[in-house]
């Protein structure tokens, strides 16, 4: 029997409902087609935005999209984006598999696409490839409601409202593909270019500065000593590659035990990576006022073989929720400091939740566990004490526990392969109700376009006493249990 004590009465910090953002690039078949398919499409859309994909993220309640970039965003003009589609521009979409990009998924579309799925949009800026006046006008367009000119391209582009993003990406990995430029360089430009990044009207903008991508703190320690003053949020990457090799980084489905416990061990090391990160910062920032956003975050495969290599696109197994929902634990854990999170990327490319082929859609095991753990959306963290076995140094079972008003959530994950594990939930109050769901298959189950077995079913065998709540969890499993106080 694994022990877990909550006190329901002791609640750490809000669950910033951000922490459970996705991320969408141009790359791949991620906007386009996955997203996007053009108001002509024979898959049912409206203004071009896919129904089935929409209404799928509407039912995780994606917070907050990122876009459009990513290595992307330090390569887009937003102007190609914009007026009547045959008339913008096409370039080459060097980063990622030498495509022509029509452009025809601009500023509009996205802040629709948004607007569908009951989202808030954040933007990336382009500092790599970009100038100041680009990034400010660009702040003008979707922000103003004067009638400069900028704004009156906006209203004969058919908008006239402001589109009133508060999000806002001062570059992107530029350390890297964003400009390959030292911490001192773009600490410099990163305090020029938000200069210009205006507040219009109501508008006021969140400024985010670009983060490190490796657990060396040089570049969050020049960063942050140089800007922090000018900055809301801080951004993070980290992939798990389960081999740790990335020019052979494994299978997405074709793997071994060893490799399935390597890979959670990898996911994990983001507590440590993040750590190192967040004692800078509050060398910095004692007062926890500037956030830390992982806007990149996710297992990162070898592409579906016969796949194009340049799209990214890879399957996603019961070993990848796994990795959704130890790495959502350690957000919520943080979530004193980190304020949002994208998954990368949200469909066909990385560690997506929906992957499509034509008009078929599939949720994937990751986007099971999303629904799992969406209750803690804006709820409040509350504090455990738990004693887990390990294997090959993961921990058997990992867990958050939340309460919004009478509701005590806590999802569960069992990590082990071959035992279940016998569960006894002390809350520290007096439980009315409990009901659970669960998510559980083989650690390479997944879901395609012809054979869906990974779903969420109900979790039977909750029983309440004086002790506590006790239930069962099998092996290689995630469970949310509801519990009314
Ligand atoms: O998500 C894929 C790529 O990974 C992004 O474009 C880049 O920011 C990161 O290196």
């Amino acid at each position: 029997m694994i022990n877990i004590k909550l006190d329901a009465n002791q609640t750490l910090g809000t669950i910033n409902k951000n922490i459970y953002g996705h991320f969408s690039e141009h790359l791949g078949r991620c906007v386009y087609q996955g997203l996007y398919v053009g108001e002509d499409s024979p898959i049912p859309n409206v203004k071009g935005m896919r129904s089935d994909v929409v209404e799928a993220l509407r039912h995780i309640r994606v917070p907050v999209l990122r876009w459009p970039g990513g290595c992307f965003a330090d390569e887009y003009h937003w102007e190609d984006g914009i007026g009547p589609k045959e008339t913008r521009k096409r370039m080459v979409n060097t980063h990622w598999g030498g495509v022509v990009e029509d452009n025809s998924f601009g500023t509009h579309e996205f802040m629709e696409l948004c607007a569908q799925i009951g989202c808030e949009p954040y933007v990336n800026g382009n500092v790599g490839s970009g100038t100041v006046r680009e990034m400010a006008e660009w702040v003008e367009y979707v922000n103003s409601d004067g009638d400069s000119t900028v704004v009156k391209r906006r209203w004969a582009n058919g908008r006239k409202e402001s589109f009133g993003v508060k999000y806002w990406g001062v570059g992107n990995e530029n350390w890297g593909c964003g400009g390959n430029m030292l911490p001192e360089y773009y600490a410099n430009e990163y305090r020029r270019y938000q200069t210009y990044c205006r507040n219009y009207g109501e508008h006021k903008l969140y400024k985010i500065a670009c983060g490190p991508g490796t657990p060396d703190t040089e570049w969050t320690d020049t960063v942050m000593k140089m800007a922090h003053d000018k900055m809301d949020a801080l951004t993070m990457h980290y992939y798990t590659v389960p081999t740790g090799v990335w020019t052979d980084k494994g299978s997405a489905t074709d793997f071994d035990e060893a490799m399935y416990y390597q890979t959670l061990y990898g996911a994990l090391k983001m507590e440590d990576i993040m750590q190192g990160h967040l004692a800078v910062m509050d060398k910095y920032d004692p007062e926890h006022r500037v956030g830390l956003i992982v806007d990149e975050w996710g297992v990162w495969h070898n592409v579906e073989p016969g796949t194009n290599p340049g799209f990214l696109y890879q399957q996603n197994t019961m070993r990848d929720a796994l990795v959704a929902s130890l790495t959502l634990d350690i957000f919520n854990k943080h979530c004193d400091r980190v304020v949002m999170a994208n998954l990368a990327q949200t469909v066909n490319v990385l560690q997506a939740v929906i992957l499509t082929e034509g008009g078929k859609m599939a949720l994937t095991p990751t986007y099971h566990a999303f629904d799992l753990y969406k209750a803690h959306q804006g709820a409040a963290l509350v504090a455990h004490t738990l004693k887990t076995p390990e294997n090959s140094g993961v921990p058997q079972i990992s867990l958050t526990a939340s309460k919004k008003d009478n509701v005590l959530t806590v999802t569960l994950s069992n990590t082990a392969l071959h035992n279940p594990a016998e569960i006894r939930l002390q809350p520290g109050a007096q439980v009315k109700t409990a009901a659970g769901r669960l998510l559980t298959g083989e650690m390479n189950a997944y879901n395609d376009f012809d054979s869906r077995p990974v779903k969420i079913k109900k979790l039977s065998g909750i029983s309440v006493s004086p002790d506590g709540v006790t239930c069962a969890l099998p092996p290689c499993s995630v469970a949310e249990l509801t519990l009314t106080l």
